[in-house]
């Protein structure tokens, strides 16, 4: 596994085409896009890792998987009323399907249906608490207390909110968002901004390798029905309108983000995180899909078999 990590970082590290940095908002646009990182983690507790698996960047859109979780602890099935578990066929920050669907976003990795799942956690709460109870959960999963919220980042999106101000506030008219658009979406943005390394980001995963219990920690974080909903989730809808192609091309549930990382899982062998900040045109890392294409390529760890 080293040697075969070795070899995908060594390939994607001379890669000339990269893809585009995301750059709507600003503080990641002035991320290298050089670089790329690569872990493994495995239920046994090892951890193979390559390039620059040790550097932080910020998770995005992965963060939906974690709040999504957090969500079903608190909530229960009663989650499925505020938001559907259906693929989008459309970009992550798109609005139409919203105005024909009476306000009820698709799935929960939609921005839509993310921001639906922040105000079903919030229950009443405000914004710092909130914030609170995710980061300690996100470093439960980790099962690292340095995990952090890169502020910077939050407040560069916050700049550029229209967009999910917008999806939030097009929820809010048909009634579906229980708490105040900005103190949702500003917890939202906090969330999209924790920042992790490759490592602790495969780590985080390993609950739903193993049936919803993290084997490294020895803790159960969800029953295997949910593991198992949670990963049927990532396979439909992890990649937005780009789901299709990934499950053509690496065959795992998986989940991205426009900082460049996508977290993927192999049920019963492991969780694996990429990293590189260049995005294809759907807003995907092309050199983390790239690599995970080649790495389930020579393991054989498509869910759909050799
Ligand atoms: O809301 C946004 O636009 C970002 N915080 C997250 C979007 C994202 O990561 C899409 N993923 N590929």
């Amino acid at each position: 596994m080293q040697d075969l990590l070795n070899d995908i970082a060594g390939k994607m590290k001379l890669a000339t085409e990269r893809g585009e940095v995301a750059n709507y908002i600003p503080q990641l646009a002035h991320v290298d896009p050089q670089q790329f990182g690569i872990a493994v983690a495995t239920p046994d507790g090892q951890v193979f890792a390559a390039g620059d698996a040790r550097e932080p960047f910020s998770i995005q859109s992965i963060s939906k998987v974690f709040a999504l979780t957090l969500a079903l602890g608190k909530q229960g099935d009663s989650l499925w009323q505020y938001v559907g578990r259906e693929p989008s066929g459309d970009p992550f920050n798109s609005i139409v399907q919203l105005e024909h669907e009476s306000g009820k976003p698709r799935n929960p990795f939609i921005n839509a249906g993310a921001i639906a799942v922040v105000d079903a956690i919030m229950m009443g709460h405000e914004p710092k608490e909130v914030l609170a109870e995710l980061l300690s959960f996100v470093r439960f999963l980790a099962n690292d207390d340095r995990l952090y919220f890169d502020h910077e980042v939050a407040a560069s999106e916050l700049e550029h909110k229209h967009r999910n101000a917008s999806l939030a506030h097009f929820m809010k008219a048909f009634g579906r968002l229980h708490h105040d658009v900005d103190k949702v979406i500003g917890t939202y943005f906090h969330q999209c901004a924790v920042a992790m390394n490759c490592v602790q980001l495969a780590q985080a995963g390993l609950f739903l390798v193993s049936d919803g219990v993290n084997q490294v920690t020895g803790t159960r974080v969800v029953s295997a029905q949910r593991a198992r909903r949670i990963n049927s989730l990532m396979m439909m809808c992890g990649h937005y309108d780009g789901s299709g192609e990934f499950a053509f091309r690496v065959g795992l549930p998986g989940k991205s983000g426009v900082g460049g990382g996508i977290l993927a899982i192999a049920p019963a062998r492991a969780s694996i995180a990429v990293w590189s900040p260049g995005l294809d045109n759907i807003g995907n890392s092309l050199l983390g899909t790239r690599a995970l294409e080649m790495l389930v390529q020579e393991t054989g760890w498509s869910v759909f078999g050799h």
